[in-house]
């Protein structure tokens, strides 16, 4: 028999770790996360401070270079990234290749993948200036190949971008303007949504950064690290978890069933239903982000003058499981997916843009990660072990 808490191998011990939860894959100076206090801070700045008074791209220079840029740099960034949101325009072709009813994370991913053979040559993760160019090209352009992806799927055109409007509002032009009519960005839905882009901005070794610091780690360049890290977010138990929780509402509201039966169906693990948008592997008293979201959602909806049953759903499904000794027991608080999807579609998004948002907000985090990654002396291919639990050595039919 094996021991699977520890394993002996001639040249030393292996530990086996089932979704490394005990394993620390790097050291890191990007993100302090304290779970039992429901800490989260970026470069030691709590995150309450910087989603009230910072912006995206602030944020994203903070995470990336450890400091919070002066004005001067701060400026300088804002132009640069305004100066590379165009796409090559065969990239149209590429989206019309795509069937419209492709969700679109997986155009999002395809497409940044793609990004990568229009850059050969440009693309040398060991040359600094190339870094930087892609660092800002990924920004630049990923809220671009999202918005194209959502006009795709509902058979708009697409717009171009605006250099005139901040980083968020010409996101939110892309997506809601049209050619027909002047597009007036609402600064309400603006603010609301800078600041859930920051509250995402980063996570630490989360699977989606994981995976980013994996792929990179074998020398791939940052388009390939990123669009890897889309495609782990994409999963209903990572990012794909905001589109869920939606998509779980209505079903309860549709369905008819009371809240409390659908509670009981989720302690009794029928049919592994859970309660989406609940429980965290780090936090294990309330997710800090989920403390702002929701004040968030209720200021928006009521700025904006949205009344939705299923921001009502959402919280008395919290107040029941709060004061269940299921959820209390396995210490199950809401997180960060739990009421952003309300606040995405109060402001017009359809629920399958919900993870694609979630991916412009953690990109600055997985480009930090992927650099610190890079410029760590100590980095090397990422290879875990695994135990053997198959058959010996045994004789294929006829073989002497
Ligand atoms: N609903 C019901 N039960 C749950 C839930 C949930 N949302 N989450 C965990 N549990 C239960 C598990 O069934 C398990 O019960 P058991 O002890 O009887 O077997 C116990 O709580 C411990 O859960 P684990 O799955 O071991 O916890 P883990 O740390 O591995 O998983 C995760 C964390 C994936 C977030 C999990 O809580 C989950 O699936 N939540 C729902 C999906 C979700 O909201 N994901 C978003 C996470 S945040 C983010 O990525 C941005």
């Amino acid at each position: 028999s094996v021991d699977f808490s520890t394993f002996t191998k001639q040249t030393g011990h292996t530990s086996l770790d089932y979704g490394f939860v005990n394993t620390a894959a790097t050291k890191s100076a990007i993100t302090y996360i304290d779970g039992d206090e429901g800490i989260l801070r970026y470069r030691g700045y709590p995150i309450e401070q910087l989603a009230q008074g910072s912006t995206y791209l602030e944020v994203a220079w903070l995470l990336l270079y450890g400091n919070l840029p002066t004005a001067d740099q701060l400026g300088d960034w804002d132009d640069k990234i305004r100066h590379h949101t165009l796409l090559h325009e065969d990239l149209k072709r590429f989206f019309s290749s795509l069937p419209h009813t492709a969700h679109p994370m997986s155009v999002l991913s395809a497409a940044t993948a793609a990004l990568s053979t229009y850059y050969e040559g440009q693309s040398d993760p060991n040359n600094p200036e190339h870094v930087e160019l892609n660092t800002i090209r990924l920004l630049a352009k990923l809220p671009v190949i999202a918005a194209y992806a959502h006009k795709k799927s509902i058979g708009q055109a697409f717009l171009y971008p605006d250099n005139t409007l901040s980083f968020v509002d010409n996101f939110l032009k892309l997506n809601f303007g049209n050619l027909a009519e002047v597009y007036q960005v609402n600064p309400v839905t603006s603010r609301a949504l800078e600041r859930l882009l920051i509250l995402h901005e980063d996570h630490e070794q989360n699977a989606s950064t994981s995976t980013v610091r994996l792929v990179g780690s074998t020398g791939a360049n940052q388009f390939s690290s990123i669009s890897a890290g889309i495609n782990a977010l994409y999963g209903p138990l990572h990012g794909g978890a905001n589109e869920a929780v939606l998509d779980m509402l209505a079903r309860i509201r549709d369905s008819g069933e009371s809240v409390e039966r659908f509670v009981e169906r989720v302690k009794n693990k029928e049919d592994g239903v859970k309660l989406m948008g609940f429980g965290h592997r780090v936090y294990k008293n309330y997710d800090p982000r989920a403390k702002l979201v929701k004040e968030s959602a209720d200021e928006v909806l009521t700025e904006l003058g949205v009344h939705d049953p299923l921001l009502d759903l959402a919280k008395e499904l919290e107040e029941i499981a709060l004061n269940d000794d299921y959820f209390r027991e396995r210490r199950l608080y809401p997180n960060v997916d739990f009421y952003t999807g309300v606040i995405y579609k109060a402001m017009g998004f359809p629920t399958r843009m919900f993870t694609p948002l979630f991916a412009i907000g953690r990109l600055p985090g997985w480009l930090a990660h992927w650099t610190e990654m890079q410029n760590d002396p100590q980095t090397k291919i990422g290879r875990p072990q695994q135990l053997y639990v198959g058959s010996g050595a045994r004789d294929y039919p006829g073989a002497s």
